[in-house]
């Protein structure tokens, strides 16, 4: 008998903890269970129809250990790609992430924003068409890093990152001083203190509270959604530890057989 939760938060790797913690503060009666698709990580490297396979498959997969009242794809660069496939596919509601452009253009001062995500984020035409509707009267510098993921996911390991290479990462925006940056990746969020000692005069936005109102509208009865099975996670790879996950409420952890 699979488990039951109310909300199943997937990403291909750790990135979506950033997202499942925004939604957990908010909303914490509810139950909820991670899925981290690390064998197929990074995702920001891949192929539209690549990620329009895998995706879903990993879901399905997971859906057979564990079901879910609400699926939150906590992953900008699946979401722009999978999202309809998934919400044709599935019953339930399934809420995806975009990179905070329209909040960051209403609040810079300068006129000038930072995209900080993944290769594939950045290349994106849904990007463009978030930029020409919301950021028309901005410069928007786009920095695309598959790097910063993986040091994202170092650090989960108890890798610290290197100050010199984040800032050698993250030249683009010394040069440019955009006054916001939008954390268009949910790994970037992880990195949240290291990159604020960088460039300390930067706000950086991300989506996770957006998310988090999201599925509070979807999660409008919470006597109907049940508690059990809360904080199982779902990793495709054994390269993460129990340890790591505990601060984020998972407390038992399996692996996808894809
Ligand atoms: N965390 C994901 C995102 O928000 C992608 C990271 C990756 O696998 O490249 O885009």
């Amino acid at each position: 008998m699979p488990l039951n939760v109310d909300v199943m938060v997937f990403d291909s790797g750790v990135g979506g903890l950033s997202v499942l913690e925004a939604i957990r503060s908010r909303l914490p009666d509810l139950s909820y269970c991670f899925v981290g698709d690390n064998a197929g990580l990074p995702y920001g490297d891949k192929s539209e129809s690549w990620l329009v396979q895998r995706v879903p498959q990993v879901i399905d997969c997971a859906l057979a250990e564990v079901q879910c009242k609400i699926l939150v794809v906590a992953c900008n660069t699946a979401s722009t790609i999978v999202l309809p496939p998934l919400r044709a596919k599935f019953t339930f509601p399934v809420i995806g992430v975009v990179p905070a452009i329209k909040p960051a253009a209403q609040l810079s001062q300068k006129k000038i924003i930072g995209l900080l995500a993944t290769p594939a984020t950045v290349k994106r035409d849904y990007t463009d068409a978030l930029i020409a509707e919301f950021a028309a009267d901005c410069q928007v510098i786009k920095l695309g890093s598959s790097r910063l993921v993986t040091i994202a996911e170092e650090k989960m390991r108890g890798i610290p990152p290197d100050r010199e290479e984040l800032k050698l990462i993250l030249a683009p925006f010394a040069a440019a001083l955009p006054d916001v940056v939008v954390l268009g990746c949910t790994h970037f969020p992880l990195l949240r203190q290291e990159i604020s000692e960088i460039l300390t005069d930067t706000v950086w936005i991300d989506s996770g509270a957006a998310i988090a109102q999201r599925v509070a509208h979807f999660a409008i009865h919470p006597s109907d959604l049940s508690k059990s099975g809360d904080g199982a996670a779902f990793f495709t790879a054994s390269d993460i530890s129990l340890e790591s996950l505990k601060p984020f409420g998972l407390t038992n952890l399996s692996f996808l057989k894809i």
